[in-house]
């Protein structure tokens, strides 16, 4: 699809044809896996298409990498092995010891580790801020030494929403830079370079993907330089996909579009259901008008998302209890995936925040709403909850 076309394109159309034109000997309409560590040279240096070894580049992920970008309205795209290969890559090429981050105080429990556990040995000092608070993410910013405003919108798992536009001005009015991680929302709902973002982060693993069967991270940028500085630490750090994994991410970016409509069709019934059950003493959801970001959300996003979270009237033990109940939607960690999932966040995929200011409530329930039939995903919440 030429650079032109594809930006006349609509969403879908762009998810399914950028990155990649059928292959010129055979005429294959999907990219082949390239399962080559390396590759024939036409004398000494003589690369053919660019190709040299495949840490550096492989076809299958270059192709993934078009669509990636195509579906963010970035200029380059990069896949990574994960989601968090993904957001270290960005950290190590963007910032040096002595750099400052401000990052949400509601984040991935994994994001959160790989700031205070990882990166802050090597020097990297972070400050967690809400992200639906501006003056509190003004006053977390280090002037001077703050690189990077780190957001997630919606925030998992609580799903606060972050004003895209407005955080971006005070990343940039302080000379930093706003990585937003759109893993929640997906490109389909959201696309955060539009509204000013510079660097947008994905788990892969979650919609993007969307069949729980590949995990993998991307970024897209739209500024040349920043493109120069994650492509050097790609390669050089080597946290990169293989091509059957990028071949499984990319056949999964195809159909993002539906997926979405019907994981938001269907959130929404959840969302209705819960609202009246007697065992839930609150909605958490974006959609919501009580909620304290929807009008920043409907501004921002296209429809409100898959993830639904919320807290059970008679506390801990009995929010645990109704995930093990739980039969059409799976008791696992993830999200993002066709099937619906329901977890205990503080117990399972936030552990690692348990006793920091991100802690999260123990009566917290996580759902990710698959595209399954709607009435049967209320039937088994009912039960699940009874
Ligand atoms: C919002 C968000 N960002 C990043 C990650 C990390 O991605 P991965 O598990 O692919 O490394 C996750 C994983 O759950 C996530 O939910």
């Amino acid at each position: 699809m030429s650079q032109e076309h594809r930006q006349k394109s609509g969403f879908e159309t762009r998810a399914i044809h950028a990155g990649y034109e059928p292959d010129p000997t055979t005429g294959a309409v999907i990219p082949p896996i390239y399962a080559t560590s390396t590759y024939k040279q036409d004398g000494v240096g003589g690369l053919r298409g660019g190709y040299e070894y495949s840490r550096s580049a492989n076809p299958t992920r270059t192709a993934l990498e078009g669509a990636l970008a195509a579906l963010e309205e970035g200029e380059r795209g990069f896949a990574f092995a994960s989601g968090l290969a993904a957001e270290d890559t960005i950290l190590r090429a963007l910032t040096k010891p002595g750099d400052h981050c401000v990052i949400p105080d509601d984040a991935y429990g994994g994001t959160f580790r790989l700031f205070d556990k990882v990166e802050k040995l090597w020097g990297l000092e972070h400050t967690p801020a809400a992200v639906s608070d501006l003056d509190a993410v003004r006053a977390a910013v280090r002037p001077g030494t703050t690189r990077i405003v780190w957001v997630e919108t919606p925030t998992n798992p609580l799903l606060t929403i972050g004003d895209i536009e407005a955080l971006a001005s005070v990343a940039h009015d302080a000379g930093a830079l706003l990585v937003v991680d759109n893993t929640f929302a997906s490109p389909y709902l959201q696309q955060p370079l539009v509204l000013g973002a510079d660097i947008v982060v994905h788990s892969t693993t979650k919609y993007v993907g969307g069949h729980s069967d590949v995990v993998g991270g991307a970024v897209v940028v739209r500024d040349l330089d920043l493109a120069e500085a994650i492509t050097f630490h790609q390669n050089s750090m080597g946290a990169v996909p293989g091509p059957f994994d990028c071949f499984l991410t990319h056949r999964g970016i195809k159909t993002l579009g539906v997926r979405m409509d019907r994981h938001c069709d269907n959130a929404e019934q959840v969302v209705e259901f819960l609202s009246s059950h007697p065992k839930v003493s609150q909605v958490i959801y974006p959609g919501l008008p009580e909620h304290p970001g929807h009008a920043v959300a409907a501004r921002q996003m296209k429809r409100f998302g898959g993830m639904v979270s919320f807290r059970h009237a008679d506390g801990e033990q009995a929010a645990v209890d109704a995930c093990a109940r739980a039969e059409v939607f799976t008791l696992g960690e993830s999200l993002g995936g066709v099937e619906s999932l329901i977890e205990h966040p503080a117990r399972m995929t936030h552990m690692s925040v348990a006793g920091t200011d991100l802690e999260v409530p123990a009566d917290l329930i996580r759902l990710s709403v698959g595209i399954e039939t709607a009435d049967d995903l209320l039937v088994d919440l009912d039960r699940a909850l009874s």
